[in-house]
């Protein structure tokens, strides 16, 4: 196979991969950090849980985004699980507002580690950092949990086939477990 082949299945296998991605349902969050006493605060969906012995979790992080050299310095995160009604932070920590501006929207309050969390969402998971891994554009950045706030209603809100989704109460479908 030449170059010129092998760039063009490269972009293929990318093309095929983005739109799996998109039939891929994934929480909206945002991360946020203190860095240096100043607030910082990005959306994210490439976050899930790793273990719970001890309790992680993973976020993906590109190192072009200003919250990757926030989190180099702090080490520590929160991020918080979007309620079904807060899609518009979404916009918000992902568009190009400034940092302090962005905190303009939402009701935020300082939790543990110091760190900005919002009451409102479904919940909000304090980590300390305590492994990164470097893969092609992103980093993994594994976290530790110190602490949880967790809301009674689970609302999500959801980003499938490039959209948020506001997920509540009753189920499209229920689904029971055993
Ligand atoms: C629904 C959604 C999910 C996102 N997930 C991630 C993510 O998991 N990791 C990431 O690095 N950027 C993610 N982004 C992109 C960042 O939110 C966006 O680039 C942000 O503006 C970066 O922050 P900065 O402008 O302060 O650098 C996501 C954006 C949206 C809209």
């Amino acid at each position: 196979m030449n170059a010129q082949q092998d760039q063009r299945l490269s972009q293929d296998t990318q093309a095929a991969f983005r739109d799996a991605m998109r039939r891929f349902a994934s929480s909206v969050t945002i991360i946020t950090t203190c860095d240096d006493g100043r607030r910082r605060g990005m959306t994210a969906t490439a976050v899930t849980s790793v273990c719970m012995q001890p309790p992680s979790l993973l976020m993906c992080i590109n190192r072009y985004a200003s919250m990757h050299q926030a989190l180099d310095r702090s080490r520590l995160a929160c991020v918080n699980f979007l309620h079904a009604h807060q899609a518009e932070l979404c916009s918000i920590f992902s568009g190009p507002l400034d940092a302090e501006q962005r905190f303009m929207h939402g009701t935020w309050q300082t939790g543990a580690l110091g760190l900005p969390f919002l009451p409102e969402a479904q919940a909000s998971v304090f980590v300390r950092l305590k492994a990164q891994l470097p893969i092609g554009t992103h980093d993994i950045f594994v976290g530790e949990v110190i602490d949880a706030h967790v809301n009674h209603q689970v609302a999500p809100l959801l980003y499938l086939d490039g959209t948020t989704l506001p997920l509540e109460r009753p189920w499209p479908t229920a689904v029971r477990r055993r």
